[in-house]
Parts: structure tokens; sequence; C-alpha cells
């Protein structure tokens, strides 16, 4: 599905999140707390956006990987910059030494997990020690009204805008994934069990996006 829609993947992120998906990514990277020389992965990077924020703050003598299962999204990654090793990867079974990077990203990837746990455990063993790791992702917001906003916007105008760009199955699957994917509070405990402490959350967007971050024990 994602090799399917890569060609019309930026160009939708920027329709239904009207251009506001850049500052939640910069957002995500600033919770990495990463600096000049740092190493970072960003799994399930897709088209490379927050790998690409990653590499702002490591700065030339750092190391960005941008690791995903989809060839079709890397190839569009790879057009964007040369600055971060792009490699085909699954999240739930990376292929990186334990305790090798600073921090680990993950950007709208999670709730697409076959087993989001080990997926977890993955990116906290890959970093080492205090380093960071930060999940962003789309929530459902509980209080109204943007609790009616959203229902109305993800299961009527996305799956239209899905039609219009060519592929209805996969945007009819992105609400039904955000629907089924743990709430901030869940999502936090799952984080601490797969081996972070000090986990915390910001919601912004009115409480549509949450990004969950916490240090390796
Ligand atoms: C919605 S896109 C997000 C892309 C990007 N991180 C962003 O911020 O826009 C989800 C990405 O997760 C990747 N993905 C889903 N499950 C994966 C897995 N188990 N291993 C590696 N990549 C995965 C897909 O190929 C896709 O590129």
């Amino acid at each position: 599905m994602f090799d399917r829609i890569a060609g019309v993947y930026d160009v939708m992120n920027s329709v239904m999140t009207v251009g506001m998906h850049h500052r939640w990514r910069s957002r995500a990277a600033d919770l990495a707390r990463v600096s000049p020389g740092d190493s970072a992965l960003d799994v399930a990077t897709g088209t490379g956006d927050l790998a690409l924020e990653l590499v702002r703050r490591v700065g030339p003598g750092g190391r960005v990987v941008g690791s995903d299962f989809s060839e079709g999204m890397l190839d569009l990654a790879r057009e964007k910059s040369t600055a971060v090793r792009w490699e085909w990867g699954n999240a739930q079974d990376l292929k990186y030494d334990s305790d090798s990077f600073d921090a680990a990203t993950v950007g709208f990837g999670a709730r697409n997990f076959s087993d989001l746990d080990a997926g977890l455990r993955e990116m906290v063993r890959v970093v080492r020690p205090g380093g960071r790791v930060v999940v962003l992702e789309i929530t459902t917001p509980q209080k109204p009204p943007l609790s009616f906003f959203f229902r109305a916007w993800f299961d009527t105008i996305v799956p239209r805008l899905g039609r219009l760009a060519g592929d209805p199955d996969a945007y009819t699957y992105l609400p039904s994934s955000v629907r089924r994917f743990p709430g901030p509070r869940e999502l936090a405990a799952s984080l601490a069990s797969a081996g972070l402490r000090d986990v915390g959350w910001i919601l912004t967007a009115g409480g549509i996006i949450a990004i969950h971050h916490g240090t390796v024990a």
C-alpha cells in the first residue's frame, strides 16, 4: 500500500493537514534533543521529512539513518537529500546494533506496525542509555468540538480526498488505523514497558496530534 501511495503522499499530507505537518515534525525532532555530531535513526521514515529535520540538528558531523520497508517511499526520500543514509528495514526487526544511536524517532509510522510493542522495543534497543525515543502520531481527540470535527474530517473528507488521489483504500485505512491506535496514556505505558523512563507527551493541533517522548533507561 505504501509503495502505491508514495507518489501522492507528500501532497496529501499538505492538503490533509493544511501544511501543519512540517511544524509537528519539527517539534518531534526538537524532543529528540540531538546536538551537532550526534547520531539518530528515523524508523518508518517514508519520504523522509522527519529524518531531514534531524539532519538540521545533528549537522554535517552527525549521522542520520532513515529506514523504511517501502522502496517506493525510500526512492522519493533519496531524491530529497543525500545527507541521510536511506536504508530498507523492518521497524520490528532492526538490523542495527544495540545502543548504536543517540536518538530514534518515528513519525506517523507506529500505528502501522503490526506488532506495536515489538517496534517500540526495537527503537529503545538501538538507542544508548540516556538517549531519546520520540513517537509522533495522530490521536483521537476525546472532547468536543474537536472530536466532532475530527470524525467528520477523517470519516468523510479524507476518504474523498483519497478517491481524488486515486487510492480510496489507503485513505479509508488511515482513519481506521488511527481509531485502533492506543490513546496517549496507554501509549505512554507501552513506551515505559519498552524500557523508557521519564515518559511524557504533548498534545497539539487541538488534541489531534500526540508527540510522546522518553529517555532510554
Ligand atoms: C504514514 S507513513 C509515515 C512516513 C513518515 N515517517 C512521515 O513522517 O511522513 C508510514 C510509513 O511507515 C512505513 N512502515 C509501516 N510499517 C513499517 C515497518 N514495520 N517497518 C518499516 N516501515 C514501516 C511505511 O512504509 C510508510 O512509509
